[in-house]
Protein backbone atom coordinates (compact mmCIF):
# COMPACT_ATOMS: atom_id res chain seq x y z
CA UNK A 1 0.00 0.00 0.00
CA UNK A 2 1.34 3.65 -0.65
CA UNK A 3 2.52 5.57 2.15
CA UNK A 4 -0.25 7.84 3.25
CA UNK A 5 0.85 11.37 4.49
CA UNK A 6 -0.73 14.08 5.79
CA UNK A 7 1.76 17.14 5.62
CA UNK A 8 1.12 20.96 7.49
CA UNK A 9 2.73 23.48 5.51
CA UNK A 10 3.01 26.18 7.91
CA UNK A 11 4.14 29.11 4.66
CA UNK A 12 5.50 32.07 6.79
CA UNK A 13 3.20 31.89 10.02
CA UNK A 14 4.28 29.94 13.36
CA UNK A 15 5.77 31.21 16.53
CA UNK A 16 7.43 29.41 19.39
CA UNK A 17 4.13 29.69 21.33
CA UNK A 18 2.49 27.75 17.91
CA UNK A 19 4.54 25.27 18.53
CA UNK A 20 4.26 24.41 22.35
CA UNK A 21 0.65 24.88 22.09
CA UNK A 22 0.33 22.79 18.74
CA UNK A 23 2.52 19.97 17.99
CA UNK A 24 2.05 18.29 21.38
CA UNK A 25 -1.37 18.24 21.25
CA UNK A 26 -1.00 16.56 17.15
CA UNK A 27 1.69 14.45 18.48
CA UNK A 28 -0.77 12.98 21.33
CA UNK A 29 -3.45 12.62 19.22
CA UNK A 30 -2.25 12.06 15.38
CA UNK A 31 1.47 10.99 15.87
CA UNK A 32 0.74 6.97 15.83
CA UNK A 33 -2.38 6.85 14.12
CA UNK A 34 -4.21 3.45 13.30
CA UNK A 35 -4.39 4.57 9.90
CA UNK A 36 -0.74 4.21 9.17
CA UNK A 37 -0.82 7.94 8.37
CA UNK A 38 2.48 9.64 7.95
CA UNK A 39 2.12 13.43 9.70
CA UNK A 40 4.59 15.32 8.69
CA UNK A 41 5.43 18.99 10.30
CA UNK A 42 6.71 21.47 7.86
CA UNK A 43 7.37 25.16 9.97
CA UNK A 44 9.42 27.89 8.82
CA UNK A 45 13.27 26.39 9.03
CA UNK A 46 14.15 28.63 11.70
CA UNK A 47 11.29 26.67 14.12
CA UNK A 48 12.31 23.08 12.93
CA UNK A 49 14.35 22.42 16.30
CA UNK A 50 11.33 23.61 18.63
CA UNK A 51 8.79 21.42 16.54
CA UNK A 52 11.40 17.74 16.67
CA UNK A 53 11.66 18.51 20.32
CA UNK A 54 7.82 18.56 20.70
CA UNK A 55 6.82 15.82 18.25
CA UNK A 56 9.95 13.11 19.03
CA UNK A 57 9.91 10.03 17.20
CA UNK A 58 6.21 10.06 16.49
CA UNK A 59 5.66 13.01 14.15
CA UNK A 60 8.07 13.91 11.18
CA UNK A 61 9.13 16.98 9.90
CA UNK A 62 10.75 19.39 6.77
CA UNK A 63 11.42 22.30 5.54
CA UNK A 64 9.70 23.91 2.85
CA UNK A 65 12.50 24.76 0.51
CA UNK A 66 16.03 24.28 -0.25
CA UNK A 67 18.47 25.48 -2.59
CA UNK A 68 19.51 24.05 -5.87
CA UNK A 69 23.01 24.54 -5.13
CA UNK A 70 24.99 21.93 -2.44
CA UNK A 71 26.93 24.25 -0.03
CA UNK A 72 28.70 27.53 -0.58
CA UNK A 73 28.50 31.33 -0.96
CA UNK A 74 24.54 31.56 -1.44
CA UNK A 75 23.75 34.01 1.33
CA UNK A 76 20.15 33.14 2.62
CA UNK A 77 19.84 29.64 1.27
CA UNK A 78 20.03 26.42 3.20
CA UNK A 79 20.76 23.35 1.36
CA UNK A 80 18.89 20.13 1.27
CA UNK A 81 22.01 18.08 2.99
CA UNK A 82 21.57 20.31 6.48
CA UNK A 83 18.24 19.81 6.39
CA UNK A 84 19.03 16.16 6.68
CA UNK A 85 21.33 17.08 9.21
CA UNK A 86 18.83 18.95 11.39
CA UNK A 87 16.71 15.63 11.45
CA UNK A 88 13.90 16.60 8.57
CA UNK A 89 12.74 13.83 6.50
CA UNK A 90 10.96 15.70 3.60
CA UNK A 91 11.50 18.71 1.61
CA UNK A 92 8.50 20.95 -0.58
CA UNK A 93 10.05 21.65 -3.86
CA UNK A 94 8.01 23.63 -6.32
CA UNK A 95 5.74 24.89 -4.30
CA UNK A 96 3.52 27.46 -6.26
CA UNK A 97 4.33 30.15 -4.44
CA UNK A 98 8.20 29.49 -4.83
CA UNK A 99 6.83 29.36 -8.71
CA UNK A 100 4.75 32.60 -8.80
CA UNK A 101 6.66 34.53 -6.37
CA UNK A 102 10.12 33.58 -6.40
CA UNK A 103 10.36 32.66 -10.07
CA UNK A 104 11.02 29.41 -9.98
CA UNK A 105 11.43 26.92 -12.80
CA UNK A 106 10.91 24.02 -13.78
CA UNK A 107 14.48 23.45 -14.04
CA UNK A 108 15.75 24.82 -11.05
CA UNK A 109 12.91 22.58 -9.19
CA UNK A 110 14.77 19.91 -10.96
CA UNK A 111 17.96 20.74 -9.40
CA UNK A 112 16.07 21.42 -6.39
CA UNK A 113 14.50 17.61 -6.23
CA UNK A 114 18.18 16.02 -7.69
CA UNK A 115 19.79 17.92 -4.53
CA UNK A 116 17.27 16.43 -2.14
CA UNK A 117 17.22 12.76 -3.38
CA UNK A 118 20.89 13.07 -2.93
CA UNK A 119 20.80 14.03 0.95
CA UNK A 120 18.50 10.96 1.29
CA UNK A 121 15.57 12.87 2.05
CA UNK A 122 11.95 12.79 0.68
CA UNK A 123 10.67 15.25 -2.31
CA UNK A 124 7.50 16.42 -2.04
CA UNK A 125 7.38 17.91 -5.98
CA UNK A 126 4.32 20.71 -5.58
CA UNK A 127 2.41 20.68 -9.21
CA UNK A 128 -0.74 22.44 -10.42
CA UNK A 129 -2.41 24.59 -12.73
CA UNK A 130 -3.62 28.40 -12.45
CA UNK A 131 -7.69 28.80 -12.93
CA UNK A 132 -6.80 30.02 -16.70
CA UNK A 133 -4.96 27.64 -17.17
CA UNK A 134 -8.20 25.14 -16.18
CA UNK A 135 -10.50 27.73 -17.79
CA UNK A 136 -8.48 27.20 -21.09
CA UNK A 137 -8.52 23.12 -20.69
CA UNK A 138 -5.18 23.25 -20.53
CA UNK A 139 -4.56 21.86 -16.53
CA UNK A 140 -3.31 18.24 -17.38
CA UNK A 141 -1.04 19.62 -19.85
CA UNK A 142 0.11 21.99 -17.87
CA UNK A 143 0.05 19.32 -14.44
CA UNK A 144 1.86 16.33 -16.64
CA UNK A 145 4.93 19.08 -17.87
CA UNK A 146 5.46 19.92 -14.25
CA UNK A 147 5.68 16.58 -13.65
CA UNK A 148 8.13 15.32 -16.27
CA UNK A 149 10.23 18.46 -15.97
CA UNK A 150 10.10 18.55 -11.86
CA UNK A 151 11.61 14.93 -11.98
CA UNK A 152 13.63 14.63 -14.84
CA UNK A 153 16.70 13.83 -13.23
CA UNK A 154 14.77 10.93 -10.88
CA UNK A 155 15.90 7.26 -11.54
CA UNK A 156 16.24 4.17 -10.17
CA UNK A 157 15.27 3.14 -6.57
CA UNK A 158 15.30 6.84 -6.55
CA UNK A 159 11.99 6.33 -7.02
CA UNK A 160 11.35 5.76 -3.92
CA UNK A 161 12.23 9.40 -2.11
CA UNK A 162 9.66 11.10 -4.50
CA UNK A 163 6.30 12.13 -3.30
CA UNK A 164 4.02 14.18 -5.47
CA UNK A 165 1.18 17.28 -4.60
CA UNK A 166 -1.68 18.20 -6.78
CA UNK A 167 -2.21 21.88 -5.55
CA UNK A 168 -4.51 23.37 -8.05
CA UNK A 169 -3.40 27.22 -7.32
CA UNK A 170 -6.66 28.37 -7.81
CA UNK A 171 -7.66 26.18 -4.30
CA UNK A 172 -4.78 27.38 -2.28
CA UNK A 173 -5.81 29.50 0.44
CA UNK A 174 -9.43 30.42 -1.37
CA UNK A 175 -11.33 27.78 0.83
CA UNK A 176 -12.65 27.22 -2.80
CA UNK A 177 -11.76 23.23 -2.64
CA UNK A 178 -11.51 21.07 -5.64
CA UNK A 179 -14.36 17.82 -5.85
CA UNK A 180 -13.08 14.65 -4.71
CA UNK A 181 -14.24 13.71 -8.43
CA UNK A 182 -11.97 16.38 -9.84
CA UNK A 183 -9.02 15.97 -8.04
CA UNK A 184 -9.03 12.03 -8.26
CA UNK A 185 -8.79 12.73 -11.94
CA UNK A 186 -5.74 14.18 -12.04
CA UNK A 187 -4.17 12.47 -9.44
CA UNK A 188 -4.94 9.60 -11.74
CA UNK A 189 -3.92 11.43 -14.86
CA UNK A 190 -0.33 12.32 -12.37
CA UNK A 191 0.02 8.52 -12.04
CA UNK A 192 -0.64 7.95 -15.93
CA UNK A 193 2.11 10.37 -16.41
CA UNK A 194 4.32 8.56 -13.44
CA UNK A 195 3.80 5.22 -15.29
CA UNK A 196 5.10 6.77 -18.90
CA UNK A 197 8.18 8.32 -17.45
CA UNK A 198 8.64 4.39 -16.35
CA UNK A 199 8.78 5.46 -12.67
CA UNK A 200 6.55 2.50 -9.89
CA UNK A 201 3.36 4.41 -10.76
CA UNK A 202 1.27 2.46 -8.26
CA UNK A 203 4.29 3.02 -5.11
CA UNK A 204 4.39 6.81 -5.13
CA UNK A 205 2.25 8.63 -2.85
CA UNK A 206 0.47 11.33 -4.64
CA UNK A 207 -1.07 14.18 -2.23
CA UNK A 208 -3.93 17.05 -2.24
CA UNK A 209 -3.68 20.41 -1.44
CA UNK A 210 -5.44 23.27 -1.61
CA UNK A 211 -8.26 24.27 1.04
CA UNK A 212 -8.35 21.45 2.51
CA UNK A 213 -10.32 21.55 5.67
CA UNK A 214 -11.47 18.90 8.03
CA UNK A 215 -15.35 18.72 6.74
CA UNK A 216 -14.03 17.93 3.07
CA UNK A 217 -10.84 15.52 4.08
CA UNK A 218 -12.72 12.70 4.26
CA UNK A 219 -14.43 12.59 0.97
CA UNK A 220 -10.92 13.28 -0.52
CA UNK A 221 -9.00 10.92 1.13
CA UNK A 222 -11.61 8.07 -0.09
CA UNK A 223 -10.34 8.78 -3.80
CA UNK A 224 -8.36 5.48 -5.11
CA UNK A 225 -5.39 7.92 -6.27
CA UNK A 226 -5.31 10.68 -3.25
CA UNK A 227 -3.00 9.57 -0.24
CA UNK A 228 -3.10 12.19 1.64
CA UNK A 229 -3.32 15.62 1.60
CA UNK A 230 -0.76 19.23 1.70
CA UNK A 231 -2.22 20.93 4.34
CA UNK A 232 -1.69 25.20 4.79
CA UNK A 233 -4.39 27.11 6.75
CA UNK A 234 -5.63 24.35 8.27
CA UNK A 235 -2.45 22.86 9.79
CA UNK A 236 -2.12 25.61 12.18
CA UNK A 237 -5.04 24.80 14.38
CA UNK A 238 -4.43 21.71 16.28
CA UNK A 239 -8.08 20.28 16.16
CA UNK A 240 -8.52 20.60 12.62
CA UNK A 241 -5.37 19.57 11.52
CA UNK A 242 -5.70 16.64 13.74
CA UNK A 243 -9.58 15.63 12.41
CA UNK A 244 -7.84 15.77 8.76
CA UNK A 245 -4.66 13.03 9.53
CA UNK A 246 -7.50 10.98 10.89
CA UNK A 247 -9.82 11.66 7.97
CA UNK A 248 -8.86 8.32 6.02
CA UNK A 249 -11.37 5.42 5.22
O1 LIG B 1 1.14 23.67 0.60
C1 LIG B 1 -0.20 23.65 1.05
C2 LIG B 1 -0.90 24.91 0.71
O2 LIG B 1 -0.52 25.43 -0.50
C3 LIG B 1 -2.41 24.75 0.79
O3 LIG B 1 -2.87 25.87 1.48
O4 LIG B 1 -4.35 27.05 3.05
O5 LIG B 1 -5.27 26.12 0.88
O6 LIG B 1 -4.61 24.57 2.75
P1 LIG B 1 -4.36 25.90 2.07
Amino acid sequence: MRRRIVAGNWKMNGSKDLVQQLVGPVREQAGRLDNGAKVVIIPPALYVSAVQAEAGDDLATGVQNVSQWQSGAYTGEVSADMARDMGCGYVLVGHSERRQLFGETDETVAAKVEQVLQSGLTAVLCVGETLEQREAGDAERVVATQVIRGLARVEGESWSQVVVAYEPVWAIGTGRTATAEDAQAMHAEIRNVLSSMKAPAESISVLYGGSVKADNAAALFSEPDIDGGLIGGASLKADEFISICRAFP
